[in-house]
């Protein structure tokens, strides 16, 4: 079974070719980063149409790539939600018009369910159950997950996303777009720990996150004065020291709660190089694992959902139920809870 991917949800438009038999076959990737980057965020508008411009072309790029006819594909996963709608819109409606053309099933996927079933792409694939760590620009949350479409919420941000801490305290260092990678360059550097930031909710005894109080505090220390250079790679390596160590602790907690032997990271986040260091070494003490997705999988991709919607069709899903409609029309949902979303 080969399934056509088309991710859309933000500022990437990611298409894929996946085979239930031969893996993945291709994958394009535009990213909008550099558009959106004298605005320093994304400009959903702008999202919407740079998505309808590359969708048609990235998806003739990865047919050609993999050698196959269009008359070959047998399904065609697009993105659902959660996202911008009128980025989202664009992925649903190309996706199930060429599905009702084709005359094949289109599934809607979970863009999430994406992310945190991207580490069964890799070559060390992780067995169920385990813990994910999802960790985007738009969610953190910590999910006990028992197989396809079993999650469970164990904890969740209460404001900001790890991916978005990073982004703002970056806007602030007056850093690019996005935040993420600009603070990892930046403090690789830095030293940790010069400036004193908060761990937020470290010791909440809880799995809940909270961000929002780190560009305070971020924004505190810049007033406090910012001398030279490295007094920015300082700041920037304890801005990553300080998101890191909450995320680790509340992943370490989630693992001892549930009792799981794995941990599985996932999202924009996940690519960061502190975080894996830092979960990796807190492993090679323990008893559990932790596995990531192959770093090319982790921002936003094609891969992921036409992965997750081979599995869902696979698990028997029928296409369109519970999901974007490929013969009566197709919706799209910009927020959507991944504990809604149910099994197959
Ligand atoms: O999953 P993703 O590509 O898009 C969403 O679904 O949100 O995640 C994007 C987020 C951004 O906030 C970006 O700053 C962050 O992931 N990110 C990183 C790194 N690469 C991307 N954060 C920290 N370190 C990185 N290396
Ligand atoms: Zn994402």
């Amino acid at each position: 079974m080969k399934v056509l991917g088309i991710e859309t949800s933000c500022d990437e438009t990611g298409i894929a070719l996946y085979c239930a038999e031969r893996g993945l076959l291709a994958q394009a990737l535009h990213s909008q980063i550099a558009m959106h980057e004298r605005y320093g965020g994304v400009v959903p508008e702008l999202a919407s149409r740079d998505h309808i411009r590359r969708v048609l072309p990235l998806t003739r790029q990865v047919l050609a790539q993999a050698g196959v006819a269009r008359s070959e594909i047998d399904a065609i996963a697009y993105t659902e939600g959660p996202g911008l709608a009128g980025a989202l819109l664009v992925g649903a409606g190309v996706g199930a018009s060429m599905a009702f053309a084709l005359g094949i099933p289109a599934i809607g996927v979970h863009h999430l369910e994406g992310h945190l079933l991207s580490p069964l792409l890799s070559a060390d694939p992780p067995a169920f159950p385990f813990v994910a760590l999802l960790v985007s620009g738009g969610h953190t949350q910590l999910m006990q997950v028992s197989g396809i479409g079993h999650y469970a919420l164990l904890g969740d941000t209460l404001d900001d996303a790890a991916g978005e801490a990073f982004d703002k305290s970056a806007q602030l260092l007056g850093l690019g777009y996005p935040g993420g990678p600009a603070i990892a360059r930046l403090a690789a550097g830095g030293t940790p720990g010069r400036y004193r930031l908060p761990r937020p909710m470290l010791h909440s005894g809880d799995l809940d996150f909270s961000f929002s109080g780190l560009k305070t505090a971020v924004l505190a220390a810049m007033r406090r004065g910012l001398a030279d250079e490295s007094s920015r790679a300082d700041l920037a390596a304890e801005v990553q020291a300080a998101i890191v160590d909450v995320l680790v602790a509340k992943s370490l907690r989630a693992l001892r709660t549930t009792g799981h032997e794995r941990l599985v990271v996932a999202g924009g986040v996940s690519a960061n190089r502190q975080l894996r260091e830092s979960l990796g070494a807190a492993s090679a003490q323990a008893r559990w694992r932790v596995h990531f997705p192959e770093p090319a999988l982790c921002s936003d991709n094609g891969a992921m959902i036409a992965f997750a919607g081979a599995l869902r069709l696979q698990a028997g899903a029928a296409p369109g139920v519970g999901t974007g409609m490929a013969i009566d029309g197709f919706r799209v949902r910009p927020r959507w809870s991944l504990e809604d979303l149910g099994a197959a």
